[in-house]
């Protein structure tokens, strides 16, 4: 294989965690890219207090696609629904030590499903997230 992966990458891939779903979740969002079809979702468990306690994944996606997911439902467990607007593409990449360029696009899914789940409790709850925008 030409690309090179960091250790951190091969390691959410190979070991990837938080995989599977939550039944009755806080929040639930479904991304996907119309161009390659792959498809990405994201199951939030979020307490009274706004404190996520649980974030689960499902996707169609290649290996970097699952390591970003993996990273990304590492780092926002713990945080509340706005901290978690912190766990960026960019944030997650860093956490990674890096992505090979051409699959910078990758890491978006995860940070677009995270959104859209974020939305989808917000919308139930009747609560407003500073800067989260309605997912497209
Ligand atoms: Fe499609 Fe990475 S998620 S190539
Ligand atoms: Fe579809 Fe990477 S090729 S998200």
């Amino acid at each position: 294989m030409a690309m090179n992966y960091s250790d951190k990458v091969m390691e959410h891939f190979t070991n990837p965690q938080n995989v599977g779903e939550i039944e009755n979740a806080s929040g639930c969002g479904t991304v996907g890219n119309a161009v390659c079809g792959d498809i990405m979702r994201v199951y939030l468990d979020i307490d009274e207090n706004n404190v996520i306690r649980d974030a689960k994944f499902k996707t169609f996606g290649c290996g970097a696609a699952i390591a970003t997911s993996s990273m990304a439902t590492v780092l926002v467990k713990g945080k509340t629904v706005q901290e978690a607007l912190e766990v960026t593409n960019k944030a997650v990449m860093e956490a990674l030590d890096g992505l090979p360029p051409v699959k910078v696009h990758c890491s978006l899914l995860a940070e677009e499903a995270i959104h859209a789940a974020l939305w989808d409790y917000a919308e139930k709850n009747g609560i407003v997230i500073e800067g989260l925008e309605k997912p497209v």
